[in-house]
């Protein structure tokens, strides 16, 4: 049985990077709200326009639309056996959301891993972050270089330009913040510094401070 794992941390904390490699190794989904508000704007959906302007200002999405479009992905198959959830939930209403549905199901969260890195290393971090718009698959020039070949072809996301990165910390100290607090009160936070080493150490970090 996998476990049902959040996510938490600052805009470019590291959550994205690491949900991949623990979703690979746990064999479970990962279930990004960022990554499913940006692929309804490529491709233009309802969904898509709905949330366009909210991504561009970093702000955050209304917590209403936010959590239909969660719960409807955890009512999936592939979630039975557990999923990794990153960057939801962000406000403390979305918290509560996620354990009042799963409780409904006689479920609940078992591990929250905060992954706590500093405003001045987010801010360097997130200049350099570049993705390959086919997979998805994130990179960043100063701490995680991407293979030369593909260096044309990888693309800045918009919402990483100085201004925008700005106003997501100050979202993130005043909405998402608060839900540290309310998970440690739960008794499943799992705090992991990671402002001090790579993506590879700080998964070995995490793998030792979840439930055996
Ligand atoms: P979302 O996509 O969730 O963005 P975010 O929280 O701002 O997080 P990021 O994806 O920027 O950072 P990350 O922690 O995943 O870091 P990453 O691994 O990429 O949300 C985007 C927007 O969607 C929001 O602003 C909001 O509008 C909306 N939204 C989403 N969810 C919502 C919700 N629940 N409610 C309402 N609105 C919502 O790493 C960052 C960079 O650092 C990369 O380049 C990486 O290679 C590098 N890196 C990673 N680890 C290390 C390390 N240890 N050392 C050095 N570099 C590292
Ligand atoms: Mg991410």
């Amino acid at each position: 049985m996998g476990l049902r794992i959040v996510m938490l941390g600052a805009p470019g904390a590291g959550k994205g990077t690491q949900a991949v490699q623990m979703a690979k190794e746990m064999g479970v989904p990962h279930i990004s709200t960022g990554d499913i508000f940006r692929k309804n704007l490529r491709e233009g959906t309802d969904l898509g326009k709905k949330v366009q302007g909210y991504l561009n200002s970093g702000a955050l999405v209304p917590d209403e639309l936010t959590c239909e479009i969660v719960a409807e992905r955890l009512q999936e198959e592939d979630c039975a056996n557990g999923y990794i959830l990153d960057g939801f939930p962000r406000s403390v209403p979305q918290a509560e959301m996620l354990t009042d549905f799963l409780a409904k199901r006689g479920e609940k969260i078992e591990v929250a891993v905060n992954i706590d890195v500093s405003d001045d290393v987010i801010i360097e971090r997130l200049s350099a972050r570049r993705s390959d718009p086919e997979t998805g698959a994130v990179f960043n020039l100063l701490f995680n270089p991407p293979p030369p070949d593909m260096a044309d072809k990888l693309i800045q996301r918009d919402d990483d330009k100085p201004e925008t990165v700005k106003a997501r910390l100050e979202t993130y100290h005043e909405t998402t913040e608060p839900i540290i607090a309310y998970y440690d009160k739960l008794g499943v936070l799992k705090n992991v510094p990671g402002d001090d080493a790579g993506p590879d150490e700080i998964y070995r970090r995490i793998m030792a401070v979840l439930p055996q």
